[in-house]
């Protein structure tokens, strides 16, 4: 092979910004997606999905305007047919276009949760990929105040169903009504009003003095915008929190969330530990996002208040809170042969385990014993069965514990009990 092959050789790294999840990977994974199946259908919600293409138009309309996500963050193709098209950046546009599209037929309230994987053209750093998957917690068709109550509720439902205790974790709500409020009282231009949510948004990032001359410049006092000073209806949303003895909710004036759609009460879930900054969840209250599609009523329309977390986030902060489960492979056994002539034989004992609702790995053969034994351990299976002439002769097996060394002699006909009863 020449050395020009040689460098042509493909690069094993995937696309930049992405991931592989090999077994352990995709474990989290699906504990993630099974613990938040079991809280979130707890609640009432059901899943729902969509497809990954979108029309890019669902992004770019002019009530969608969303210009970071838009402008810099999506990946956008034209399609054979000439069609612009987008990979789905976050789920909240479709679910109010399904929403939108089946709004007479459905019922309200109407609870829906979905767990997609989503695309950012982001720089790639700690607590952010260019893919992520994304839970989506919404509720359609209630304006009750007591709905909001129930969005965050799950969220902190879901932080105690991952073992996360309150000092762990703060729940941070903000109000976009009391902003525009703000800004109406201070008669803000729409420019000015985007200013103002900038520089909240900014808040943490930048010094109090270069916060407190950005709000002069607008003409806005710093009181009205200060963590003692709770609107009205955060005000409500603490007490309902206080009274059921949730102790991690709190105002924070600073958050206003990057997204345009919403309307009301907003909302972010950060972890306490300092080497996680970013965000866990982030979510809030968006009247008026079903009013984008046709099919929506002309006086506005279906309501919605909901949020998104992270496996990327969720991930960091289970990582750092000792809470990440070690990887267990779902095969029980794996059965090593002592010579490759028994190779069939220990396949057909693999098919009765199986057929008994043993999960079994088996092997042919090909290596030594010994480095079947260690291929058995890095597989990390906690269990295995040697098939050598002895063992079929008196059909007693021993089984061994990979983990202590520990030995147990089982009939045959007991194997599967002994597997399923552990
Ligand atoms: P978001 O704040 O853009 O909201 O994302 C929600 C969560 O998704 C973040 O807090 C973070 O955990 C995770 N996330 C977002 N971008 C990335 C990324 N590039 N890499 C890793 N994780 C990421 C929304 O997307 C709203 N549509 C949520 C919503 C649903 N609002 C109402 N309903």
């Amino acid at each position: 092979m020449s050395k020009n092959r040689i460098s042509e050789k493909l690069s094993t790294e995937p696309y930049k910004g992405v991931r592989d999840f090999y077994p352990e990977d995709q474990q989290f994974l699906t504990y993630l997606f099974s613990t938040i199946r079991g809280v979130v259908e707890r609640a009432g919600y059901v899943e729902y999905h969509a497809s990954v293409l979108e029309p890019a138009e669902l992004y770019t309309s002019k009530g969608a305007d969303n210009a970071e996500i838009i402008n810099e963050q999506s990946y956008t193709f034209v399609d054979r047919g000439g069609r612009q098209v987008a990979l789905r950046p976050e789920m909240t546009p479709t679910v109010a276009r399904m929403v939108a599209a089946r709004r007479r037929e459905l019922a309200f309230p109407l609870r829906l949760y979905s767990l997609p994987n989503l695309f950012r053209y982001e720089r790639p750093q700690r607590g952010r990929l260019r893919e992520h998957w994304q839970l989506n917690v919404d509720l359609f068709g209630s304006r009750s105040p007591l709905a909001d109550a129930e969005i965050i509720m799950v969220a902190y439902e879901l932080m105690r169903a991952f073992g996360a205790s309150e000092s762990d974790f703060v729940v941070k709500v903000g109000s976009r009504a009391y902003i525009d409020h703000v800004a109406q009282e201070n008669a803000l231009s729409e420019e000015q009003t985007k200013k103002l949510l900038g520089l909240l948004d900014k808040k943490q990032k930048i010094s109090e003095h270069d916060f407190s001359v950005g709000l002069r410049e607008l003409g806005v006092s710093e009181s009205v915008l200060s963590p003692e000073n709770p609107p009205p209806e955060v005000v409500e949303l603490l007490k309902y929190f206080g009274d059921a003895g949730v102790g991690t909710v709190v105002y924070d004036p600073s958050v206003v969330r990057g997204f345009a759609y919403y309307t009301g009460m907003v909302f972010e879930v950060f972890d306490t530990h300092p080497d996680n900054t970013r965000a866990l969840f982030g979510g809030g209250r968006y009247d008026n996002l079903t009013a984008l599609f046709e099919d929506a009523s002309p006086e506005g329309g279906v309501p919605g208040v909901g949020f998104g977390m992270g496996d990327v986030t969720i991930r960091d902060f289970l990582a750092v809170r000792g809470l990440l489960q070690p990887y267990v492979p779902p095969t029980a056994v794996y059965i090593a042969v002592t010579s490759p002539d028994l190779a069939v034989e220990a396949q057909a004992l693999a098919g009765t385990l199986r057929r008994e609702g043993v999960n079994v790995a088996v092997d042919f053969g090909e290596k030594k014993l010994g480095d079947q034994i260690k291929t058995a351990a890095k597989h990390k299976i906690p269990r295995l069965i040697v098939v050598g002439e002895n063992e079929l002769a008196t059909g007693v097996f021993s089984i061994k514990n990979l983990e202590t060394g520990a030995e147990e002699q089982v009939p045959q006909e007991e194997l599967s009990r002994y597997f399923n009863t552990l």
